[in-house]
């Protein structure tokens, strides 16, 4: 993800204007459809509060609508025909569409989320467009062995898809975790039921009409917007769904993992919450350390499972450290995400926002030191001022439970194994980063932190061909890269007697 904002013009207009938006239904089986119960939901615009439009409500009779029609399409129809290079044309020609449309959904995302429009088209946009792009070339790759086994006969292992797959996705970037889970699903071959987040369903939305546009058959995509318990919990426990991928928070997780033990012991992969450490050394190039640190926090409104939430900062480096970064704090532009030099929009929710406000509290009881920041911003949407508390405690909330907010807690510590230590001392393992100039520290860190993703003197790089997920409670299994293909594939072994 690029760090690049537009530079402040002497007076911000707004370049990007918000986009007017229809009542939505939903997606199943080709068809544009009501909820079967009639009911509809409110999405709001984070900046205002305001209503933006209503959207079809889902419950467990639209699931299983949206399941029959997966399966049927999964059975039937030209999908499970479909040569696999031409789903990879399909995914191709998606990526496309959603690249032709780019500054439209751009504007659809800053709308639902709040996130900076700035952000929107040079982060969330690319990499979706580049993850449907990379699983594209991938759709006709992803083959067996022939296995050489004792006795007279032919043995070898066909990769099939695991048949429909339920997909429920967070509010934080809408339009790039659908762009993770259905890239690689439909490259495998797979058919889809996805529950986008009640908070922004939009992009979601729009992407099906533009996947429907360049052809992909009916029911091999559907879209079922709805809430967590009602729609997200009928997916889950869908006896007839043969595999649900979920990201989000690590309770949900467990309730997902549950109803899915539960109801058909369907697969299941978590990409669940964090609280990752940003280790940052006294021998560290420290202005490339504190904008690592800072883009890692605060990026995103804070609202990113990898954000370096607890920052670790080298005691003979702590002052000068911290005095830089507060400086960055206290400059950053939070205001309407469709003004181009915007850097921090609203939070996604007002419970978000009273969340995020709730732990800001509980850093000040429990005695950190608030240094910058601390307040909501302005009296309508939701606002908060970016925060950044030291003389943090590894035993505090705030250095324990994802805040998913701009709220820093720098922490203090002496020498490397008390770091790695402290840093594994978390139920999470997301992400971690360290910076060093020492290469022995880099890689005795690197080699030691538990976590899914280690990055090195940089933060948050993301690539569709680079793997992500969670040891430990941050979840199970591989998104990206090749190990994706795991996920959506059931390996068949065929021995054939010669
Ligand atoms: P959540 O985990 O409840 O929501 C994520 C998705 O799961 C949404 O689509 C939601 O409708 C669905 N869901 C909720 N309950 C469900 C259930 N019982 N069965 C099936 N699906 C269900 O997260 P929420 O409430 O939006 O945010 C709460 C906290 O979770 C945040 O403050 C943050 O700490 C964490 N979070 C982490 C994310 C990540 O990327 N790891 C993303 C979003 C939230
Ligand atoms: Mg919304």
């Amino acid at each position: 993800m690029s760090t690049a904002t537009a530079p402040a013009p002497a007076s911000a207009k707004p370049k990007y204007t918000k986009p007017k938006v229809a009542d939505q239904k939903m997606f199943i089986g080709g068809q544009w459809v009501e909820s079967v119960s009639g009911k509809t939901f409110e999405t709001l615009d984070p900046t205002t509060g305001e209503v933006i439009c209503r959207v079809a409500e889902g419950d467990c009779a639209d699931i299983d609508r949206a399941v029959k029609a997966a399966r049927q399409a999964f059975e039937s129809g030209p999908w499970p025909k479909m040569n696999a290079s031409e789903r990879g044309l399909l995914l191709h020609k998606l990526a496309d569409a959603i690249e032709k449309h780019k500054e439209e959904l751009a504007a659809l995302e800053s709308l639902d989320n709040g996130k900076p429009i700035t952000d929107s088209l040079t982060a969330d946009l690319p990499l979706t467009i580049a993850c449907y792009r990379y699983y594209a070339g991938w759709a006709d790759k992803n083959f067996g062995q022939t296995i050489p086994i004792n006795g007279p006969y032919f043995c070898y292992t066909r990769h099939e898809p695991v048949g429909v797959v339920g997909q429920i996705i967070p509010w934080n970037f809408p339009l790039l975790m659908q762009a993770w889970k259905w890239a690689p699903a439909l490259a495998c071959g797979n058919t889809i039921v996805l529950k986008p987040a009640e908070q922004t369903p939009l992009t979601a939305l729009r992407v099906a009409q533009l996947a429907q546009d360049v052809g992909f058959p009916d029911g091999v995509i559907n879209v079922v917007p709805g809430f967590g318990p009602t729609a997200g919990a009928a997916l889950a426990s869908h006896r007839d769904v043969d595999k649900i991928a979920f990201t989000g928070e690590t309770t949900t997780g467990q309730i997902v993992m549950t109803a899915a033990a539960q109801s058909n012991l369907k697969r299941v992969s978590l990409e669940l919450g964090g609280k990752s450490p940003n280790i940052v050394f006294a021998d560290a190039d420290l202005d490339a350390a504190v904008e690592g640190a800072y883009f890692g926090l605060f990026f995103n409104q804070g609202q990113c499972c990898v954000a370096g939430s607890r920052l670790f900062v080298q005691e003979s480096a702590y002052d000068e450290f911290v005095e830089k970064i507060v400086a960055k704090a206290k400059s950053r532009k939070v205001g309407d995400p469709f003004l181009p030099d915007t850097e921090q929009g609203p939070q996604v929710s007002q419970e978000q926002f009273d969340r995020v406000m709730s732990y800001i509290e509980a850093g000040q009881k429990e005695g950190a030191k608030l240094l910058v920041g601390g307040r909501r911003v302005g009296d309508q949407g939701y606002f908060i001022q970016p925060t950044v508390f030291t003389d943090v405690q590894d035993d505090m909330k705030i250095a324990q439970e994802e805040i998913f907010g701009p709220v820093m807690s720098i922490l203090k510590f002496k020498d490397p194994e008390e770091v790695l230590a402290r840093g594994n001392r978390t139920t999470y393992g997301l992400a971690a980063a360290v910076w060093t100039k020492d290469i022995q520290k880099a890689l005795r860190l690197s080699n030691g932190l538990r976590a899914g993703t280690v990055w090195v003197n940089c933060y948050d790089v993301f690539d569709a061909g680079a793997p992500f997920g969670g040891f430990k409670m941050s979840g199970i299994g591989r998104e990206l890269g090749q190990y994706a293909l795991q996920l959506y594939t059931e390996v068949k072994t065929v021995i054939m007697a010669m």
